[in-house]
């Protein structure tokens, strides 16, 4: 008996750092890679699925058969995300989006302040809106999974994300996954599932969150 197929899922993917301007030549910035992201595209393309990868600043090669927009900043990153989920079936948001910005873009260069020689400066800071909140605030039947980097109380923090950005799952993971082509995450459902893959490639973790949501969606 042939096997019924599945609809294929207009995917949305979010990958690497945020980029936040403190002037025309200065930024803040993180250590993310874009590497788990972009292999969760791919496998996602790989397994019949229609991806918008949305990208922070990465050095990554556009996978075959996806649909990159580019990105700088945590609100770009924001408005993108928007526009593609408004017909997505989910969201892995694997990007590592700064909290924080510069509370304003200076024009021009930020120029040392003679009269502080030796002492310290300040950099006023405001907090970036939470994109995966704002997008799960309002999903609906539809299918979100956040990520949680975690240095200590992983599983309670992770929780805690689940809860406060609406999120389906979460994949929890260390700091040792920055830049890795190797990860350790558990996979934590809002049923209260866990899945653990330790030292896997990020090629197969990805193919598992994507699997994830796919099961996600037979359950919805
Ligand atoms: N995230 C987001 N918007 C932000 C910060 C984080 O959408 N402004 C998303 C990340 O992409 C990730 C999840 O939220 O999928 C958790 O990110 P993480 O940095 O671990 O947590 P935070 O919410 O930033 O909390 P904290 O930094 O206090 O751990």
């Amino acid at each position: 008996m042939a096997t019924k197929r599945k609809r294929p899922l207009n995917l949305v993917v979010t990958a690497g750092p945020t980029r936040e301007y403190i002037d025309p030549v200065r930024y803040l910035s993180n250590e993310s890679s874009g590497k788990m992201g972009f292999a969760i595209a791919t496998e996602a393309v790989k397994r019949g699925h229609k991806v918008t990868l949305i990208a922070g600043p990465v050095h990554l090669e556009t996978p075959a058969g996806v649909n990159r927009v580019d990105v700088i900043s945590a609100r770009d990153m924001l408005a993108a995300m928007k526009t593609a989920f408004r017909d997505g079936d989910g969201l892995i948001m694997a990007a590592a989006v700064a909290d924080y910005r510069p509370a304003r873009k200076l024009k021009g260069k930020w120029k040392k302040d003679p009269s502080k020689k030796g002492g310290g400066v300040d950099l006023p800071l405001v907090e970036n809106p939470d994109l995966l909140a704002t997008v799960g605030a309002r999903k609906g039947s539809r299918c979100i999974m956040g990520f949680a980097l975690e240095t200590s109380n992983g599983m309670r923090n992770a929780l805690g994300k689940m809860q406060r950005k609406n999120a389906d799952f979460i994949a929890l993971n260390g700091a040792s996954a920055l830049n890795a082509n190797t990860t350790s995450v558990t996979l934590i459902g809002r049923d209260g599932s866990t899945q653990e893959m330790l030292e896997k490639s990020k090629k197969y973790v990805a193919r598992r969150l994507v699997m994830a949501v796919e099961g996600w969606r037979a359950h919805a």
